[in-house]
C-alpha cells in the first residue's frame, strides 16, 4: 500500500469516526464539501453519523435530507436527486462480489435515486439498482432490483406493495 492510499484512508476514518459526529450541520456540510468533494446541494441537509467510502463518487441534489447513521459506499457511484428523504439507519452499498468467480472479482454499479423518492429507516440498497422518481422504499427493505417511479415497494427482497399519488408539490424540509 502506498503511501499516499494510507493518508486516503485516515482521512476517510477521520471523517467516518470523528467528522461526522461534530455538532452543527453546515460545519459537517463544508468539510464534506471541499476536504472529502462530495457533490451536496443548496438547502441539503446531512445529519450526523453518516460513513462515506469513495466520497469523490457521490453526488446529492438540493432540498433533500439524509438522516442519522446513514452508509454510502460509492465505489460504483451514488447519485440522490432532489427533494430526497432518506431515513435514519439507511446503507447502500454500490460494491459487490460474482460468487461463480474464481477470483472473487469486485462488482461495482452505480445507484440512482431519482427525485421525490422517501427511503423508509433501515433500509438497504444494492448495487445497481435506480429508483425511480416518487417511489417509497418500506423501512427494513432490501431492494435488489429497480423501482418504478411513483410505485412503493416493501420486504426482502422488496416488492411492490402499492402505488403513490404523482402530484408531489413539496419543497423539503417541510
Ligand atoms: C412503506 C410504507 C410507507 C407503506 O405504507 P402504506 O402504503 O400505507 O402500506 P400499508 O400500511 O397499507 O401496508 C400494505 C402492506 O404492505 C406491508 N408493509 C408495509 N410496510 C412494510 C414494510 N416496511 N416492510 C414489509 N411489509 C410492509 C403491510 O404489512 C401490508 O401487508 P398486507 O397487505 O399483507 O397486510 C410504510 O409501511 C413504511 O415502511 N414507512 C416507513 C416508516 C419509516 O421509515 N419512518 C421513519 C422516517 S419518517
Amino acid at each position: 500500500m502506498t503511501i499516499v492510499n494510507v493518508l486516503k484512508n485516515w482521512l476517510l476514518a477521520l471523517h467516518n469516526h470523528c467528522i461526522t459526529y461534530f455538532p452543527f450541520f453546515w460545519l459537517r456540510k463544508a468539510l464534506q464539501t471541499s476536504i472529502y468533494r462530495i457533490s451536496i446541494g443548496y438547502k441539503t441537509k446531512i445529519e450526523s453519523g453518516l460513513v462515506i467510502y469513495a466520497p469523490t463518487k457521490i453526488v446529492i441534489g438540493q432540498h433533500t435530507i439524509i438522516n442519522r447513521n446513514c452508509t454510502l459506499e460509492a465505489r460504483g457511484t451514488i447519485k440522490i436527486g432532489d427533494n430526497v428523504s432518506i431515513s435514519e439507519h439507511c446503507s447502500f452499498f454500490t460494491s459487490s462480489h460474482d460468487p461463480q468467480s474464481a477470483d472473487f472479482a469486485w462488482i461495482k454499479k452505480p445507484i440512482i435515486i431519482e427525485d421525490y423518492v422517501w427511503i423508509g429507516a433501515h433500509a438497504l440498497l444494492l448495487q445497481g439498482v435506480t429508483i425511480g422518481k416518487g417511489a417509497v422504499v418500506g423501512a427494513g427493505s432490501i431492494v435488489t432490483k429497480d423501482v418504478e417511479p411513483f410505485t412503493i415497494v416493501a420486504g426482502n427482497p422488496a416488492k411492490q406493495i402499492g402505488k403513490r399519488v404523482t402530484e408531489l408539490t413539496y419543497t423539503l424540509p417541510v
